[in-house]
C-alpha cells in the first residue's frame, strides 16, 4: 500500500513544462508586510526563509496588488511597474527546493475605505457596512481593458524579477469573482448578462498574463467552487469555466469557496464534510470529471491520511495548506518524512461568534508577522491579545469580518 507520505512526495508536471517537486502547497496568506511605497519589505524576505526552508513543493504569496489606488488591506504589496524590481528580485530569491509563485489580485468593492476611497467594481452593489467599504462605482470599459493589462504587467515583472509563475486570485469575492458572480456583475455590456459574459474577464486576465509571459511561466487561478450564497454563481456554472480556462492554458487551478460575506473557506459547514477534512472536496471531484488540468484544493486539510486519501481519489493533484503554515512552517517537510498531520494547529475562532472570520485571519496574520520579525509562531496567543493588536494597528473601522486575503 502507498503511505501518504509517498503520494505526497511525488513530483507534478505542469501542462507548462514547470515541476513540482511534491504535492504540497503553501496556500496564499496575506502578509500586509509591504513598505509605505508598496514594496516587498525586508521582514517579507525572513518570512519566506522559513516557507522556503519547510519543504512544500509550491510557496504562493498572499495577494500582491496590481494598482496602488485599489487595495485590499492596508500594508499590501503592490507591483504596477519595474519602480522597486531590485526589491521584488529579493523576493524571489528566497527559495528552498519549490517553485515560487506570486499571487495577483485586485479587491474591487472588496477594500475598506482607509485605503481604497474610490473603489471599482463591475457594477455598483454595495458591499455592507459601507462605513467600512465605501460603495463602487461601475468600472467603464476602458478600466476594465486597464485593469486586464494590469495583471499582464505585473505578471510580465513577476516573471523578470525571478518569480516561477503567478496565480490570479479568482476566489473570495474579490474582483475577478465579482464578475463571475451574477449577484455582483449586473452589467448587460460585453463584460455581463450571460455565464460566458461574466466569464469574460477571468478569460481576459489569463490571456492577457499568457500573452505577457510567455508558454513557460506557470499560470494559476485560485477559484470558487461557488459563493455559498443566494443568488452567487453555482458549481454547475464554475465547471464551464474551469473547461474555458482550461482551454486557455492555465497550469494549476486552486479549488477553495466562499466571499468575505459568507467565508466557508475557513471553516467547514457540515459535519460530514468536517470528517473528510477538505472543505471543497466534493466539488473537486467533479471538476476532475471536466478538466485534465492539474487542480489543488485548499481549506481544512489538517492530517496526513486525509492529504493521502484526497491524492489517491485521483480528483486532487496538490494540497494546499494556509492556516497550519502559519504556525508550523516545516509542516510540509515533517509530513514528507512520515509525519501524521498538524501538532500545533487549532480552531482559534471557535465562540468568537460574528466576529470569528475576522479575528481567526487576525490571529495568524500576527504569527506571520511574528516570523517576519524573526520569531518563532505563538501557538499560545491569546484570542484577546489578537483582537487588541488588530485593533491596534488597524484601528477600529477595520473592525469587521471581511479583512483578509
Ligand atoms: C491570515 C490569512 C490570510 C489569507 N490571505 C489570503 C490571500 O491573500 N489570498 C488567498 O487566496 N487566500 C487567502 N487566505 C485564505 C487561505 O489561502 C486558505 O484558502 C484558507 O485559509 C483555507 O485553508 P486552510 O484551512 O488550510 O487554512 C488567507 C487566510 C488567512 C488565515
Amino acid at each position: 500500500m502507498t503511505t501518504p507520505a509517498e503520494l505526497l512526495a511525488r513530483p507534478l508536471v505542469l501542462p507548462c513544462g514547470q515541476v513540482l517537486p511534491n504535492r504540497l502547497a503553501k496556500a496564499a496568506l496575506s502578509e500586509a508586510m509591504g513598505t509605505a511605497a508598496g514594496a516587498p519589505s525586508p521582514a517579507l524576505n525572513t518570512l519566506f526563509a522559513r516557507w522556503a526552508a519547510g519543504g512544500a513543493g509550491l510557496v504562493i504569496t498572499g495577494n500582491v496588488m496590481v494598482d496602488r489606488r485599489q487595495q485590499g488591506e492596508p500594508g499590501n504589496v503592490v507591483l504596477e511597474d519595474e519602480r522597486h524590481l531590485a526589491a521584488f528580485q529579493a523576493w524571489a530569491a528566497v527559495k528552498g527546493q519549490g517553485r515560487l509563485w506570486m499571487q495577483l489580485n485586485h479587491p474591487g468593492r472588496q477594500a475598506p475605505r482607509i485605503v481604497a476611497p474610490e473603489p471599482i467594481a463591475p457594477s455598483a452593489v454595495p458591499l455592507e457596512p459601507t462605513s467600512v467599504f465605501a460603495p463602487p462605482r461601475a468600472m467603464t470599459e476602458a478600466e476594465i481593458d486597464d485593469v486586464v493589462l494590469r495583471f499582464a504587467e505585473a505578471a510580465r515583472v513577476a516573471q523578470l524579477a525571478g518569480f516561477d509563475g503567478v496565480q490570479i486570485h479568482g476566489a473570495h469575492g474579490y474582483l475577478v469573482s465579482q464578475f463571475l458572480s451574477p449577484r455582483t456583475n449586473l452589467r448587460t455590456d460585453a463584460w455581463g448578462g450571460t455565464p460566458a459574459k461574466r466569464r469574460r474577464f477571468a478569460l481576459a486576465v489569463v490571456e492577457a498574463v499568457r500573452a505577457a509571459t510567455g508558454p513557460r511561466f506557470a499560470l494559476g487561478i485560485k477559484l470558487n467552487s461557488a459563493d455559498f450564497q443566494r443568488g452567487g454563481i453555482e458549481e454547475e456554472e464554475t465547471l464551464d469555466l474551469l473547461a474555458a480556462l482550461e482551454a486557455a492554458g492555465v497550469d494549476l487551478m486552486e479549488i477553495s469557496g466562499g466571499t468575505y460575506e459568507r467565508p466557508v473557506m475557513m471553516g467547514a459547514q457540515r459535519a460530514s464534510t468536517r470528517e473528510r477534512e477538505a472543505y471543497f472536496l466534493d466539488f473537486a471531484e467533479r471538476a476532475r470529471t471536466a478538466v485534465r488540468t492539474p487542480l489543488m484544493l485548499t481549506g481544512g486539510f489538517r492530517t496526513a491520511l486525509g492529504m493521502g486519501a484526497a491524492l489517491e481519489s485521483g480528483a486532487v493533484d496538490v494540497i494546499g495548506l494556509g492556516r497550519p503554515l502559519a504556525i508550523e512552517p516545516d509542516l510540509p517537510a515533517r509530513l514528507l518524512n512520515g509525519a501524521e498531520g498538524v501538532e500545533r494547529t487549532r480552531d482559534v475562532a471557535q465562540g468568537w461568534g460574528r466576529f470569528g472570520g475576522f479575528l481567526e485571519i487576525a490571529w495568524h496574520a500576527q504569527q506571520l508577522q511574528r516570523m517576519g520579525r524573526g520569531l518563532d509562531p505563538d501557538p499560545d496567543r491569546a484570542m484577546w491579545v489578537a483582537a487588541a493588536v488588530s485593533l491596534l494597528d488597524n484601528g477600529f473601522s477595520l473592525m469587521s469580518p471581511r479583512r483578509g486575503g
